[in-house]
């Protein structure tokens, strides 16, 4: 039945369709049909960054930049939403075409470029949710703040949304924001993460509220470096870290027409090397760092093969566009049965 929908949705412009398909769940869950078509998946309680989460397969960021979507989201069974990227000012992204589909290799490349409302508009909208929920919010730097003074950027969105986030993430790792993943190296990242890291330490006191801290890093970097980032996580106290985002590597897509476009790469190619990294993470960091991994999960298989590697959360983004929300409920399911 997706399958058939999806083609439908397939013959839309990108960005329309994906218009199309958000607003039509989120009339199905008013109209309350979800929970008829999608039943909900086995609980699988755990618990991370001191969160308790329904289970572990969670929605990525991007997909519902605005919070416009988290009570459909939260309907389809994900055992936790993370909305964003969100920067200070709403911005529009960068010009179309930026969201090309690669069907053959289920695949999405994309240039978005952080087009959002605005952090304003989503409080906004997480104010009016009415379903609960692990909800994280994540966070980044208006294209045109110079990435010296991105510290201010995410500083401010920290101030806004600590009191309506389950937990934050810190996203340095996007490829289509000039300059950003630099901060994920040098000197530059040790800063960041103190700066950030003393901020949550104000606010906690302030509302009386530990909102744990996350970092979403990018697939394109050496075993060497990624160690590097790992370790400076941990030293600074950070309380988990999101592996991975898209990559701008093209190696298992040279032949499709969209290969020389620029932007992230996400879906079925990147699903080993982000798996290769949360391998790494884990076996470097020994289980002191929560990994949420994400990153080419498009079969329950792919998700357990993240549990695997030392995930302790999972998150789909292109695999919900290819294999539709079925996939929440198959991939919780096989979670639960390899326990
Ligand atoms: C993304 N992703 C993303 N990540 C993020 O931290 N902030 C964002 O705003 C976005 N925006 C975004 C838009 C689009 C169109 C896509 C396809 C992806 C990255 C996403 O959260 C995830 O890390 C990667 O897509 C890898 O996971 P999947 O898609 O292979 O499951």
């Amino acid at each position: 039945m997706y399958a058939l929908l999806r083609n439908i949705l397939f013959l839309l412009p990108t960005e329309t369709s994906h218009d199309v398909a958000l607003k039509s769940l989120a009339c199905a869950q008013h109209l309350k049909l979800l929970a008829l078509f999608n039943p909900a998946p086995p609980p699988c309680p755990l618990t991370v960054m001191g969160l308790e989460f329904p289970n572990p397969v969670g929605l990525a960021a991007g997909l519902d930049k605005n919070g416009d979507y988290i009570d459909p989201m939260m309907a389809l069974g994900f055992g936790f939403v993370e909305i964003g990227t969100v920067t200070p000012r709403p911005q529009p992204g960068n010009p179309e075409p930026r969201l090309f589909r690669l069907p053959r290799h289920r695949a999405i490349i994309n240039r978005m470029g952080f087009n959002n409302l605005g952090v304003d508009h989503l409080i906004e909208q997480v104010d009016r949710r009415q379903r609960k929920g692990v909800l994280g919010i994540n966070i980044g730097k208006n294209f045109d703040t110079p990435v010296e003074r991105a510290a201010e950027d995410y500083l401010m969105c920290m101030d806004k949304v600590y009191a309506h986030a389950d937990y934050i993430t810190v996203n340095i790792s996007s490829p289509n924001t000039p300059g950003l993943r630099s901060l994920q190296f040098g000197d530059e990242f040790g800063e960041l993460l103190s700066t950030l890291k003393a901020r949550q330490q104000v606010l906690a006191e302030q509302h009386d509220r530990y909102v744990p801290l996350a970092v979403k890093i990018a697939p394109d970097m050496s075993d060497d470096e990624l160690k590097q980032v790992g370790d400076l996580l941990l030293s600074h106290g950070i309380d988990g870290v999101i592996a991975t985002n898209t990559t701008v590597s093209r190696e298992a897509v040279t032949d499709s027409p969209f290969a020389k476009e620029a932007g992230g790469l996400s879906g079925a190619p990147l699903r080993e090397r982000s798996t290769q990294v949360v391998h790494t993470l884990a076996n470097h960091l020994a289980g002191e760092l929560p990994i949420i991994a994400v990153g080419g999960i498009l079969s329950a298989a792919d998700a357990v093969e993240k549990m695997q590697a030392g995930a302790a959360l999972v998150q789909i983004y292109t695999g919900f566009i290819y294999s539709g929300p079925s996939l929440v409920r198959k991939s919780v399911r096989a979670i639960v049965d390899r326990r």
